[in-house]
């Protein structure tokens, strides 16, 4: 009798829902990305100047089914072939995290597949793997995000000590708070980067935080009190117009990389790895990437990014990562796992081929 040759599908379904994106992908072990969906929420957000949890909760709670059943057509699967679900599990803000978990861990239930939580940093920093040109182990990896900045020595999928971190607001914090005093739209990040496109040199030589001191941590509050000053003095003295803006803007962008520029270098020498990632929504600053590129081809190490949608929260970084941990084998239950925090340090090595 002639065995049936079934084909095997090691297609993992991935759902972000741990802020203001709800992000749905399909990644195979095999055939690489087959399909992925972004939500933003930005519209949402944007009359409040900030994410608000509790929309940014019932919003996810609209939009993830049926992303979901997009992605699914989108692949030519059913939810049934899958071999897993994975989702982020934290950290996060608990109540959206909530929404992304129960859903996965119902689907998993309902579909008879495995659902495996993953850890949104950990996302973040493997998906360069997601792109052709991807870094080998170890390396150094920078995150930078709303609610991150660290320095993560990367020794394998799994192996992860954190080098540095900040001691106050995330670098994408800083971007966005010194937006907001600069009376730019939410989200701050990115309209801060246009109008820093807009200024002139250097002009305020703003303080480049924690330079001065040896280790890897950094600090970015006394930078956003330094921009708060320079709008004070230029406002009592009439000379605050659009083009004042632009140049502070550009004078903080500035002080931002070149302390995340110096500190990757450090982290490299003191690590002695070639390779850097630089992963979370910061990363997809182009200053931060031209700076860098420049500086580490100099010293013959090498920087790798994901691509543009994939440095900012997405479902096929979350696929990727629990088509890592899938374990052949390893059934799925039906508990739910959501944690606010979670320390990327606690994860458990995983194997890798
Ligand atoms: O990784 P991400 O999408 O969400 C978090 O997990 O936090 O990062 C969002 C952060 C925001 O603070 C946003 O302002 C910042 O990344 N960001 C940028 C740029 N694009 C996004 N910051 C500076 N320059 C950009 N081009
Ligand atoms: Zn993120």
């Amino acid at each position: 009798m002639q065995s049936l040759r079934v084909p095997l599908i090691m297609s993992i379904l991935g759902i972000e829902t741990s802020c203001d994106e709800t992000a749905v992908a399909i990644y195979d072990r095999e055939r690489g990305l087959l399909a992925h969906l972004i939500h933003s929420q930005i519209a949402t957000h944007a009359p409040y100047g900030g994410v608000v949890p509790e929309l940014a909760s019932r919003d996810h709670i609209r939009k993830l089914l049926p992303m979901v059943d997009a992605c699914l057509a989108e692949a030519g699967l059913r939810g049934p072939q899958l071999a897993g679900v994975a989702y982020t599990a934290g950290p996060g803000l608990i109540g959206a995290v909530l929404v992304g978990a129960t859903m996965a861990v119902g689907l998993a239930t309902a579909w008879g597949l495995p659902a495996i939580p993953v850890h949104h940093m950990e996302a973040h920093l493997l998906a360069p793997l997601l792109e052709p040109e991807r870094p080998t182990f170890p390396f150094v990896a920078l995150l930078v995000s709303g609610g991150h900045s660290m320095l993560v020595r990367v020794d394998g999928p799994g192996r992860y000590r954190i080098l540095g971190q900040t001691l106050d607001d995330a670098a994408g914090e800083a971007f966005d708070k010194t937006a907001k005093l600069l009376g730019l739209p939410y989200p701050g990040g990115p309209a801060l980067a246009r109008l820093a496109g807009e200024g002139r040199v250097d002009r305020h030589g703003f303080p480049r935080p924690m330079l001065n001191r040896p280790g890897l941590d950094f600090s970015f509050s006394g930078l956003k009190t330094a921009v708060v000053l320079k709008l004070r003095e230029l406002e009592r003295d009439g000379l605050l117009d659009e083009a004042a803006r632009a140049d502070i803007a550009h004078s903080f962008q500035e002080a931002v990389v070149d302390t995340l520029v110096a500190k990757c270098v450090r982290a490299l020498e003191a690590t002695g790895f070639e390779r850097l990632v630089v992963a979370g929504g910061v990363g997809a600053n182009q200053r931060l990437r031209s700076r860098l590129r420049a500086e580490l081809t100099a010293r013959g190490a090498s920087v790798y990014y994901p691509r543009h949608e994939f440095c900012t929260d997405n479902g096929a970084m979350v696929a990727l990562a629990g088509s890592l941990r899938l374990r052949p084998g390893v059934a799925g239950g039906t508990r739910i796992e959501a944690r606010a925090r979670w320390n990327l340090e606690d994860l458990q090595a995983m194997a890798f081929s």
